[in-house]
Protein backbone atom coordinates (compact mmCIF):
# COMPACT_ATOMS: atom_id res chain seq x y z
CA UNK A 1 0.00 0.00 0.00
CA UNK A 2 1.90 3.07 -1.20
CA UNK A 3 0.97 6.04 0.32
CA UNK A 4 -0.94 8.96 -1.18
CA UNK A 5 -0.65 12.20 -2.15
CA UNK A 6 -4.42 13.93 -2.21
CA UNK A 7 -5.49 17.46 -2.74
CA UNK A 8 -8.44 18.86 -1.29
CA UNK A 9 -10.18 21.83 -3.61
CA UNK A 10 -11.59 25.02 -1.79
CA UNK A 11 -11.41 26.87 1.42
CA UNK A 12 -14.27 26.47 3.75
CA UNK A 13 -15.36 24.73 6.69
CA UNK A 14 -16.51 21.83 4.74
CA UNK A 15 -12.78 21.56 3.24
CA UNK A 16 -11.29 21.52 6.65
CA UNK A 17 -13.40 19.17 7.97
CA UNK A 18 -12.34 16.85 4.51
CA UNK A 19 -8.79 17.44 5.21
CA UNK A 20 -8.90 16.71 9.22
CA UNK A 21 -10.31 13.18 8.10
CA UNK A 22 -7.92 12.34 5.12
CA UNK A 23 -5.20 13.16 7.84
CA UNK A 24 -6.78 10.50 9.91
CA UNK A 25 -6.09 8.49 7.40
CA UNK A 26 -2.82 6.00 7.36
CA UNK A 27 -2.41 5.79 4.23
CA UNK A 28 -2.55 9.49 3.06
CA UNK A 29 0.97 11.00 2.92
CA UNK A 30 0.77 14.49 2.06
CA UNK A 31 -2.43 16.57 1.43
CA UNK A 32 -2.77 19.50 -0.28
CA UNK A 33 -5.13 22.16 -0.03
CA UNK A 34 -6.04 24.93 -2.81
CA UNK A 35 -6.39 27.27 -1.15
CA UNK A 36 -7.51 26.30 2.75
CA UNK A 37 -7.55 28.88 5.40
CA UNK A 38 -6.03 28.91 8.11
CA UNK A 39 -7.20 25.45 10.34
CA UNK A 40 -6.35 23.54 6.86
CA UNK A 41 -2.43 25.13 7.04
CA UNK A 42 -2.41 23.16 10.24
CA UNK A 43 -2.47 19.78 8.54
CA UNK A 44 -2.31 20.53 4.43
CA UNK A 45 0.36 22.16 2.64
CA UNK A 46 -2.17 25.46 1.58
CA UNK A 47 -1.31 26.04 -1.97
CA UNK A 48 -2.65 29.38 -3.52
CA UNK A 49 -4.45 28.66 -6.14
CA UNK A 50 -8.34 29.47 -6.70
CA UNK A 51 -11.30 27.22 -6.69
CA UNK A 52 -11.91 28.52 -10.01
CA UNK A 53 -8.45 28.39 -11.68
CA UNK A 54 -9.08 25.00 -13.44
CA UNK A 55 -5.83 24.68 -15.64
CA UNK A 56 -3.31 25.83 -12.55
CA UNK A 57 -4.92 23.29 -10.81
CA UNK A 58 -4.82 20.31 -13.06
CA UNK A 59 -1.43 21.48 -14.04
CA UNK A 60 -0.32 21.42 -10.29
CA UNK A 61 -2.26 17.78 -9.50
CA UNK A 62 0.23 16.63 -12.49
CA UNK A 63 2.98 18.35 -10.81
CA UNK A 64 2.74 16.56 -7.38
CA UNK A 65 1.61 13.48 -8.59
CA UNK A 66 -2.04 13.78 -6.82
CA UNK A 67 -3.60 10.19 -6.61
CA UNK A 68 -6.45 11.60 -5.28
CA UNK A 69 -8.32 15.18 -5.67
CA UNK A 70 -11.77 15.87 -4.05
CA UNK A 71 -13.85 18.57 -5.02
CA UNK A 72 -15.46 20.68 -1.82
CA UNK A 73 -17.56 23.59 -3.65
CA UNK A 74 -19.80 23.24 -6.34
CA UNK A 75 -18.79 25.67 -8.98
CA UNK A 76 -15.56 24.66 -9.96
CA UNK A 77 -17.87 21.03 -10.99
CA UNK A 78 -20.16 22.98 -12.40
CA UNK A 79 -17.32 24.30 -14.81
CA UNK A 80 -16.33 20.92 -15.51
CA UNK A 81 -13.13 20.16 -13.23
CA UNK A 82 -13.58 16.43 -12.72
CA UNK A 83 -13.70 16.42 -17.10
CA UNK A 84 -10.43 18.34 -17.14
CA UNK A 85 -8.77 16.13 -14.48
CA UNK A 86 -10.01 13.13 -16.31
CA UNK A 87 -8.99 14.13 -19.09
CA UNK A 88 -5.35 14.64 -17.68
CA UNK A 89 -5.43 11.33 -16.47
CA UNK A 90 -5.99 12.13 -13.22
CA UNK A 91 -8.54 10.30 -10.37
CA UNK A 92 -10.41 13.13 -9.18
CA UNK A 93 -14.09 12.75 -6.66
CA UNK A 94 -17.31 14.13 -7.47
CA UNK A 95 -19.36 14.68 -10.84
CA UNK A 96 -18.53 15.70 -14.15
CA UNK A 97 -20.00 18.76 -15.62
CA UNK A 98 -23.13 17.02 -17.11
CA UNK A 99 -24.04 15.49 -13.51
CA UNK A 100 -23.28 18.69 -11.79
CA UNK A 101 -26.08 20.46 -13.45
CA UNK A 102 -28.30 18.73 -11.05
CA UNK A 103 -27.21 21.42 -8.83
CA UNK A 104 -25.86 24.24 -11.32
CA UNK A 105 -29.37 24.26 -13.20
CA UNK A 106 -32.47 24.22 -11.13
CA UNK A 107 -34.85 23.79 -14.29
CA UNK A 108 -32.57 20.85 -15.21
CA UNK A 109 -32.88 19.69 -11.80
CA UNK A 110 -36.59 20.05 -11.89
CA UNK A 111 -37.17 18.86 -15.55
CA UNK A 112 -35.30 15.39 -14.37
CA UNK A 113 -37.34 14.91 -11.39
CA UNK A 114 -40.89 15.63 -13.48
CA UNK A 115 -39.23 12.32 -16.08
CA UNK A 116 -38.26 10.08 -12.87
CA UNK A 117 -41.42 11.45 -11.14
CA UNK A 118 -39.23 12.16 -7.69
CA UNK A 119 -41.66 14.49 -5.57
CA UNK A 120 -40.97 17.47 -5.26
CA UNK A 121 -42.57 21.23 -5.09
CA UNK A 122 -45.12 21.86 -8.42
CA UNK A 123 -43.14 24.67 -10.36
CA UNK A 124 -43.04 26.91 -13.51
CA UNK A 125 -40.24 28.19 -14.69
CA UNK A 126 -40.10 31.66 -16.96
CA UNK A 127 -37.19 33.30 -19.06
CA UNK A 128 -38.64 36.24 -19.16
CA UNK A 129 -39.91 38.63 -16.29
CA UNK A 130 -43.28 39.78 -17.92
CA UNK A 131 -44.69 36.27 -17.91
CA UNK A 132 -43.24 35.43 -14.74
CA UNK A 133 -45.18 38.86 -13.12
CA UNK A 134 -48.34 38.01 -14.91
CA UNK A 135 -47.93 34.24 -13.62
CA UNK A 136 -47.42 35.62 -10.26
CA UNK A 137 -49.97 37.88 -10.33
CA UNK A 138 -52.52 35.61 -10.74
CA UNK A 139 -51.69 33.59 -7.73
CA UNK A 140 -53.06 34.00 -4.13
CA UNK A 141 -50.70 31.62 -2.51
CA UNK A 142 -47.33 32.10 -0.86
CA UNK A 143 -44.38 30.94 -3.10
CA UNK A 144 -40.73 30.24 -3.72
CA UNK A 145 -38.95 32.19 -6.02
CA UNK A 146 -35.44 30.70 -6.96
CA UNK A 147 -32.44 31.46 -9.06
CA UNK A 148 -32.53 29.17 -11.49
CA UNK A 149 -27.94 29.16 -11.30
CA UNK A 150 -25.78 29.04 -8.83
CA UNK A 151 -26.23 31.75 -6.09
CA UNK A 152 -24.45 30.44 -3.07
CA UNK A 153 -27.38 29.29 -1.58
CA UNK A 154 -28.46 32.36 -1.96
CA UNK A 155 -31.11 32.41 -4.30
CA UNK A 156 -33.95 31.46 -3.27
CA UNK A 157 -36.51 33.91 -1.96
CA UNK A 158 -39.41 32.59 0.41
CA UNK A 159 -42.28 34.34 -0.01
CA UNK A 160 -45.75 33.61 1.77
CA UNK A 161 -47.49 36.76 0.95
CA UNK A 162 -47.86 36.31 -2.54
CA UNK A 163 -47.17 40.25 -2.66
CA UNK A 164 -43.48 39.43 -2.12
CA UNK A 165 -42.98 37.09 -4.95
CA UNK A 166 -43.64 39.71 -7.30
CA UNK A 167 -40.84 42.05 -5.60
CA UNK A 168 -39.00 38.30 -5.34
CA UNK A 169 -38.97 37.97 -9.27
CA UNK A 170 -37.95 41.23 -9.41
CA UNK A 171 -34.74 41.16 -7.21
CA UNK A 172 -33.87 38.46 -9.26
CA UNK A 173 -35.08 39.44 -13.21
CA UNK A 174 -34.42 43.49 -13.04
CA UNK A 175 -31.70 44.25 -10.06
CA UNK A 176 -30.42 41.08 -11.39
CA UNK A 177 -29.43 40.25 -7.54
CA UNK A 178 -27.53 37.25 -8.07
CA UNK A 179 -26.35 38.43 -11.97
CA UNK A 180 -26.60 35.95 -14.32
CA UNK A 181 -28.02 32.91 -12.23
CA UNK A 182 -31.04 34.68 -12.30
CA UNK A 183 -31.34 34.49 -16.32
CA UNK A 184 -33.98 31.64 -15.29
CA UNK A 185 -36.15 31.77 -12.69
CA UNK A 186 -38.59 29.03 -10.86
CA UNK A 187 -41.97 29.99 -9.32
CA UNK A 188 -42.86 26.82 -7.18
CA UNK A 189 -44.92 25.82 -4.59
CA UNK A 190 -44.65 27.08 -0.77
CA UNK A 191 -44.07 23.40 1.11
CA UNK A 192 -44.68 22.91 4.77
CA UNK A 193 -43.22 20.62 7.03
CA UNK A 194 -39.56 19.93 8.68
CA UNK A 195 -36.47 20.04 6.59
CA UNK A 196 -33.46 17.38 6.10
CA UNK A 197 -30.24 16.89 4.31
CA UNK A 198 -29.63 13.09 3.06
CA UNK A 199 -26.42 12.34 1.52
CA UNK A 200 -25.30 9.56 -0.21
CA UNK A 201 -22.05 8.26 -2.03
CA UNK A 202 -23.09 7.35 -5.40
CA UNK A 203 -20.73 5.30 -8.29
CA UNK A 204 -22.65 5.50 -10.65
CA UNK A 205 -25.23 2.52 -9.97
CA UNK A 206 -24.38 1.79 -6.40
CA UNK A 207 -26.09 4.61 -3.41
CA UNK A 208 -24.84 4.46 -0.27
CA UNK A 209 -27.19 6.57 1.96
CA UNK A 210 -24.81 8.65 4.61
CA UNK A 211 -26.22 9.33 8.30
CA UNK A 212 -28.43 11.95 8.48
CA UNK A 213 -27.83 15.68 8.93
CA UNK A 214 -30.17 18.59 9.46
CA UNK A 215 -29.17 22.62 8.11
CA UNK A 216 -30.24 25.36 9.82
CA UNK A 217 -30.18 27.87 6.71
CA UNK A 218 -31.98 30.95 7.99
CA UNK A 219 -29.90 34.02 9.96
CA UNK A 220 -32.05 34.21 13.12
CA UNK A 221 -32.91 32.40 16.10
CA UNK A 222 -36.00 30.46 15.24
CA UNK A 223 -35.36 29.91 11.41
CA UNK A 224 -36.05 33.94 10.92
CA UNK A 225 -34.47 36.72 8.38
CA UNK A 226 -32.96 35.89 5.16
CA UNK A 227 -31.14 32.86 4.04
CA UNK A 228 -27.38 31.68 4.75
CA UNK A 229 -25.59 29.01 3.30
CA UNK A 230 -26.39 27.47 6.59
CA UNK A 231 -25.82 29.00 10.36
CA UNK A 232 -25.65 25.31 11.98
CA UNK A 233 -26.50 21.72 11.70
CA UNK A 234 -26.58 18.45 13.80
CA UNK A 235 -26.31 14.85 12.85
CA UNK A 236 -28.17 12.59 13.25
CA UNK A 237 -31.37 14.12 12.76
CA UNK A 238 -34.28 12.03 14.89
CA UNK A 239 -36.75 12.94 12.08
CA UNK A 240 -34.56 10.87 9.69
CA UNK A 241 -36.31 7.46 10.65
CA UNK A 242 -34.87 4.48 9.11
CA UNK A 243 -38.38 4.25 7.79
CA UNK A 244 -37.76 8.04 6.16
CA UNK A 245 -34.24 7.73 4.82
CA UNK A 246 -35.57 4.20 3.14
CA UNK A 247 -38.06 6.07 1.12
CA UNK A 248 -35.69 8.95 0.50
CA UNK A 249 -33.76 6.28 -1.18
CA UNK A 250 -36.43 4.17 -2.83
CA UNK A 251 -38.27 7.67 -4.35
CA UNK A 252 -35.70 10.51 -4.65
CA UNK A 253 -32.29 9.18 -5.34
CA UNK A 254 -32.94 5.53 -7.09
CA UNK A 255 -35.02 7.34 -9.88
CA UNK A 256 -32.83 10.38 -10.01
CA UNK A 257 -29.57 8.13 -10.34
CA UNK A 258 -31.41 6.51 -12.57
CA UNK A 259 -32.52 9.24 -14.74
CA UNK A 260 -29.27 10.61 -15.17
CA UNK A 261 -27.86 7.47 -15.96
CA UNK A 262 -30.17 7.65 -18.94
CA UNK A 263 -29.37 11.15 -19.65
CA UNK A 264 -25.93 10.17 -20.50
CA UNK A 265 -25.05 11.75 -17.50
CA UNK A 266 -23.90 9.33 -14.67
CA UNK A 267 -23.73 10.89 -11.41
CA UNK A 268 -20.52 9.95 -9.27
CA UNK A 269 -19.78 11.40 -6.11
CA UNK A 270 -21.94 12.65 -3.46
CA UNK A 271 -25.09 13.68 -4.10
CA UNK A 272 -27.04 15.39 -1.38
CA UNK A 273 -30.84 16.16 -1.39
CA UNK A 274 -32.10 19.03 0.41
CA UNK A 275 -35.84 17.65 1.45
CA UNK A 276 -39.06 19.00 2.80
CA UNK A 277 -40.92 16.08 5.04
CA UNK A 278 -44.36 16.89 3.47
CA UNK A 279 -47.35 15.55 5.15
CA UNK A 280 -47.74 13.60 1.77
CA UNK A 281 -44.15 12.19 2.08
CA UNK A 282 -40.82 13.67 1.11
CA UNK A 283 -40.08 16.19 -1.47
CA UNK A 284 -37.15 17.68 -2.59
CA UNK A 285 -36.29 21.33 -2.30
CA UNK A 286 -32.64 20.69 -4.40
CA UNK A 287 -30.10 19.00 -5.15
CA UNK A 288 -26.39 19.50 -4.55
CA UNK A 289 -23.72 18.10 -6.20
CA UNK A 290 -20.74 18.05 -3.30
CA UNK A 291 -20.69 17.79 -0.01
CA UNK A 292 -23.20 20.18 2.29
CA UNK A 293 -21.18 22.92 4.41
CA UNK A 294 -21.91 22.84 7.12
CA UNK A 295 -23.30 19.10 7.36
CA UNK A 296 -19.95 17.87 6.45
CA UNK A 297 -18.97 18.98 9.53
CA UNK A 298 -21.14 16.98 11.69
CA UNK A 299 -21.11 13.99 9.12
CA UNK A 300 -17.17 13.47 9.23
CA UNK A 301 -16.72 14.73 12.95
CA UNK A 302 -18.94 11.13 13.68
CA UNK A 303 -17.48 9.17 11.15
CA UNK A 304 -15.26 5.98 12.06
CA UNK A 305 -14.12 4.52 8.73
CA UNK A 306 -11.47 5.55 6.57
CA UNK A 307 -12.91 8.78 4.04
CA UNK A 308 -9.90 7.90 2.01
CA UNK A 309 -11.38 4.17 1.49
CA UNK A 310 -15.08 5.70 1.24
CA UNK A 311 -13.60 8.27 -1.55
CA UNK A 312 -11.36 6.01 -3.52
CA UNK A 313 -14.59 2.94 -3.59
CA UNK A 314 -16.37 5.66 -5.26
CA UNK A 315 -14.30 6.74 -7.97
CA UNK A 316 -13.67 3.33 -8.53
CA UNK A 317 -16.87 2.20 -9.47
CA UNK A 318 -16.98 -0.73 -5.46
CA UNK A 319 -19.11 0.77 -3.29
CA UNK A 320 -20.94 -2.03 -3.35
CA UNK A 321 -18.48 -3.34 -0.82
CA UNK A 322 -18.09 -0.36 1.09
CA UNK A 323 -18.68 -0.51 4.75
CA UNK A 324 -19.28 3.19 6.84
CA UNK A 325 -19.32 3.33 10.80
CA UNK A 326 -20.63 5.90 12.55
CA UNK A 327 -19.68 7.71 16.00
CA UNK A 328 -23.46 6.82 17.64
CA UNK A 329 -22.79 10.00 19.42
CA UNK A 330 -24.39 12.78 17.87
CA UNK A 331 -22.65 16.52 16.90
CA UNK A 332 -23.69 20.03 17.02
CA UNK A 333 -22.19 22.43 14.72
CA UNK A 334 -22.63 26.26 15.39
CA UNK A 335 -21.29 28.45 12.98
CA UNK A 336 -19.65 31.54 14.12
CA UNK A 337 -20.19 34.39 11.49
CA UNK A 338 -18.88 38.22 10.74
CA UNK A 339 -21.41 40.75 11.47
CA UNK A 340 -23.32 41.85 8.85
CA UNK A 341 -23.22 38.19 6.70
CA UNK A 342 -24.57 37.37 4.54
CA UNK A 343 -24.59 41.19 3.31
CA UNK A 344 -21.76 43.00 3.86
CA UNK A 345 -19.45 42.36 6.36
CA UNK A 346 -15.75 43.10 7.36
CA UNK A 347 -12.76 40.85 7.31
CA UNK A 348 -9.49 40.95 8.79
CA UNK A 349 -10.70 41.26 12.69
CA UNK A 350 -8.17 38.74 14.94
CA UNK A 351 -9.53 35.78 16.25
CA UNK A 352 -8.80 34.76 20.39
CA UNK A 353 -9.45 31.58 21.98
CA UNK A 354 -8.85 29.39 19.10
CA UNK A 355 -6.53 27.12 20.43
CA UNK A 356 -8.35 26.70 23.85
CA UNK A 357 -11.35 25.68 22.24
CA UNK A 358 -9.41 23.32 19.95
CA UNK A 359 -7.65 21.60 22.71
CA UNK A 360 -11.00 20.65 24.34
CA UNK A 361 -12.23 17.19 24.05
CA UNK A 362 -15.19 16.40 21.79
CA UNK A 363 -14.60 19.79 20.82
CA UNK A 364 -13.39 20.35 16.46
CA UNK A 365 -13.13 23.66 15.63
CA UNK A 366 -13.15 24.16 11.60
CA UNK A 367 -11.75 27.02 9.97
CA UNK A 368 -13.63 28.11 7.23
CA UNK A 369 -13.28 31.95 6.34
CA UNK A 370 -10.07 32.28 8.47
CA UNK A 371 -6.74 33.71 7.47
CA UNK A 372 -2.86 33.44 8.87
CA UNK A 373 -0.78 36.77 9.45
CA UNK A 374 2.14 35.85 11.44
CA UNK A 375 0.89 34.42 14.56
CA UNK A 376 -2.47 35.78 14.72
CA UNK A 377 -5.31 33.95 13.14
CA UNK A 378 -8.06 36.74 11.21
CA UNK A 379 -11.16 36.43 10.20
CA UNK A 380 -11.69 35.93 6.27
CA UNK A 381 -15.08 35.55 5.56
CA UNK A 382 -18.78 35.78 6.05
CA UNK A 383 -19.19 32.01 7.79
CA UNK A 384 -15.79 32.46 9.93
CA UNK A 385 -15.41 29.20 12.12
CA UNK A 386 -17.40 25.78 12.54
CA UNK A 387 -17.27 24.81 16.12
CA UNK A 388 -18.46 21.15 16.37
CA UNK A 389 -19.42 19.37 19.89
CA UNK A 390 -19.76 15.91 20.13
CA UNK A 391 -22.19 14.22 23.23
CA UNK A 392 -24.14 11.45 24.01
CA UNK A 393 -27.48 13.05 23.06
CA UNK A 394 -27.95 16.12 21.29
CA UNK A 395 -28.37 18.13 24.17
CA UNK A 396 -25.02 17.33 25.18
CA UNK A 397 -23.55 17.71 21.99
CA UNK A 398 -24.98 21.36 21.79
CA UNK A 399 -23.70 22.32 25.13
CA UNK A 400 -20.02 21.11 23.93
CA UNK A 401 -20.61 22.92 21.15
CA UNK A 402 -21.28 26.39 22.50
CA UNK A 403 -19.08 25.98 25.24
CA UNK A 404 -16.36 26.16 22.79
CA UNK A 405 -18.14 29.02 20.64
CA UNK A 406 -18.00 30.70 24.17
CA UNK A 407 -14.03 30.08 24.10
CA UNK A 408 -13.66 32.23 20.57
CA UNK A 409 -14.01 35.64 20.26
CA UNK A 410 -13.71 38.36 17.62
CA UNK A 411 -14.91 41.67 17.07
CA UNK A 412 -18.91 41.96 15.74
CA UNK A 413 -18.81 37.63 15.57
CA UNK A 414 -22.50 36.16 15.34
CA UNK A 415 -23.91 32.90 15.99
CA UNK A 416 -27.28 31.26 16.59
CA UNK A 417 -27.55 30.51 20.09
CA UNK A 418 -30.32 27.86 19.02
CA UNK A 419 -29.01 25.05 16.49
CA UNK A 420 -30.08 21.82 17.81
CA UNK A 421 -33.32 22.97 19.66
CA UNK A 422 -34.86 21.65 16.96
CA UNK A 423 -34.02 18.05 17.61
CA UNK A 424 -33.87 18.09 21.19
CA UNK A 425 -37.66 19.35 21.14
CA UNK A 426 -38.62 16.33 18.58
CA UNK A 427 -37.04 14.56 21.16
CA UNK A 428 -38.61 15.48 24.44
CA UNK A 429 -42.29 16.19 23.32
P1 LIG B 1 -32.71 25.54 -1.57
O1 LIG B 1 -31.41 26.26 -1.76
O2 LIG B 1 -33.47 25.31 -2.84
O3 LIG B 1 -32.62 24.33 -0.67
O4 LIG B 1 -33.60 26.55 -0.70
C1 LIG B 1 -33.10 27.16 0.45
C2 LIG B 1 -34.14 27.10 1.53
O5 LIG B 1 -35.34 27.71 1.09
C3 LIG B 1 -34.54 25.68 1.92
O6 LIG B 1 -33.68 25.14 2.86
C4 LIG B 1 -35.93 25.91 2.47
O7 LIG B 1 -35.87 26.40 3.79
C5 LIG B 1 -36.46 27.01 1.60
N1 LIG B 1 -37.22 26.45 0.47
C6 LIG B 1 -36.77 26.13 -0.76
N2 LIG B 1 -37.76 25.64 -1.54
C7 LIG B 1 -38.87 25.65 -0.79
C8 LIG B 1 -40.24 25.27 -1.03
N3 LIG B 1 -40.66 24.82 -2.21
N4 LIG B 1 -41.11 25.41 -0.01
C9 LIG B 1 -40.72 25.92 1.19
N5 LIG B 1 -39.46 26.29 1.47
C10 LIG B 1 -38.53 26.17 0.50
N1 LIG C 1 -25.58 23.94 3.98
C1 LIG C 1 -26.22 23.95 2.75
C2 LIG C 1 -25.40 23.60 1.61
O1 LIG C 1 -24.26 23.20 1.73
O2 LIG C 1 -25.89 23.72 0.50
Amino acid sequence: MSPMNVLVIGGGGREHAIATALARSPRVSTIYCAPGNAGTAEIAENVPLSEGNLSALTAFAKEKKIDLTIVGPEAPLCEGIVDQFQAAGLRIFGPSKAAARIEGDKAYAKKLMKLAHVPTAEARIFQHHDQAHDYVSTRDTGMVVKAAGLAAGKGVIVCPDPADALLAIERIMIDRDFGEAGDTVIVEELLKGPELSVHALVDGRTIYVLDSAQDHKALGEGDTGPNTGGMGTYSPAPIATEEVLAMVERDVLVPIVDAMRQDDAPYCGVLYAGLMLTPAGPKVLEFNCRFGDPETQVLLARLESDLLDLLEATVDGKLADADVRWNPNPAVCVVMASGGYPGIFHKGKPITGLAEAAAMSDVHVYHAGTRKTGDQVLTNGGRVLGVTGLGQDIAAAKTRAYEGVNMIDFDGAYVRRDIGDKAINATTS
